[in-house]
């Protein structure tokens, strides 16, 4: 049987992406909601989309999926989660920005259902934290350290979940906290370029992502859907649907 996947937002840059790649994936999956926030908004852009699966019932739309993604803002995915708990049902998340107040329900919801949770859904850029991982465990407490990031002007969450995800790996692999700098670029049209550098006396190691087009994170959500549609309850990463 495909995998039945609702998509809020389905209005939004990322719902779009996912959506075409949901239906052109139609032996394994198929798109059985999509949710926009009120009846006036049209979704676009998504071509053999058949307009009565478009709803603003998230409930309803949620009740009869098997995996929801959720690629919004976070007081929305909030209300995605709870939807998600009472209908038990699996979900994908890949919205960021959250607070740690968020992010203790997500880890709370997890002991309830199976919660794939990624700041960035990019296979490179896991592989890049597999990396600076790596590194941090070797020359961190030796080296500076900076994150450097750059994104188009509309982003609103600054250091970028990604950015938050690099200070993540590196600090586990310290022996002693230190001062992590972020600096990030707000401009233009770009997708998302991601730097971490290691700074030593006379040498430093750069470990570079450039995303060209947001269609790298709409692969890694339909993966994430695939992988999540038959684990029990629990909070997964991309490291463990890609095996890394
Ligand atoms: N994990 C990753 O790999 C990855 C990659 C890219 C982006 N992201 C993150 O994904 C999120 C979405 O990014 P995007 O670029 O697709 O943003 P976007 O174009 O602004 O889309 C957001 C969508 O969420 C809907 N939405 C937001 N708040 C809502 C609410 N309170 N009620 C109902 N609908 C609501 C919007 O509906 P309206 O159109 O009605 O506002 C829109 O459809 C962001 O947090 C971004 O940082 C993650």
């Amino acid at each position: 049987m495909p995998i039945k996947v609702c998509i809020p937002g389905i209005s939004g840059k990322m719902g779009i992406e996912i959506a075409k790649l949901v239906l052109l994936d139609e032996s394994n999956m198929t798109l059985s909601a999509g949710v926009i926030r009120d009846q006036a908004k049209t979704v676009q852009c998504i071509p053999n989309i058949d307009s009565k699966i478009i709803t603003t019932d998230l409930d309803q739309a949620i009740s009869n999926c098997d995996v929801c993604i959720d690629f919004t803002r976070p007081e929305y995915s909030m209300e995605i989660i709870d939807s998600c708990i009472a209908n038990n049902k699996k979900i994908v998340i890949g919205t960021t920005g959250f607070s740690d107040d968020q992010i203790k329900i997500i880890d709370d919801a997890s002991e309830k259902i199976s919660i794939l949770k990624a700041s960035n859904m990019s296979i490179g850029i896991n592989l890049c934290l597999k990396l600076v991982e790596q590194i941090s465990s070797s020359i961190g407490d030796i080296s500076d350290i900076d994150i450097i990031e750059h994104h188009h002007k509309h982003k609103v969450d600054m250091p970028s979940g990604t950015s938050l995800a690099f200070e993540d790996s590196i600090e586990k692999n310290l022996k002693s906290k230190k001062n992590i700098k972020h600096h990030c670029l707000r401009v233009g049209n770009v997708v998302g370029d991601h730097m971490v550098k290691f700074t030593l006396g006379n040498e430093s190691i750069e470990i570079n992502h450039r995303s060209f087009d947001r269609k790298i994170f709409a692969e890694g959500a339909v993966l994430a859907i695939n992988w999540i549609s038959d684990k029990d309850k629990g909070l997964y990463t991309m490291s463990d649907a890609l095996s890394l």
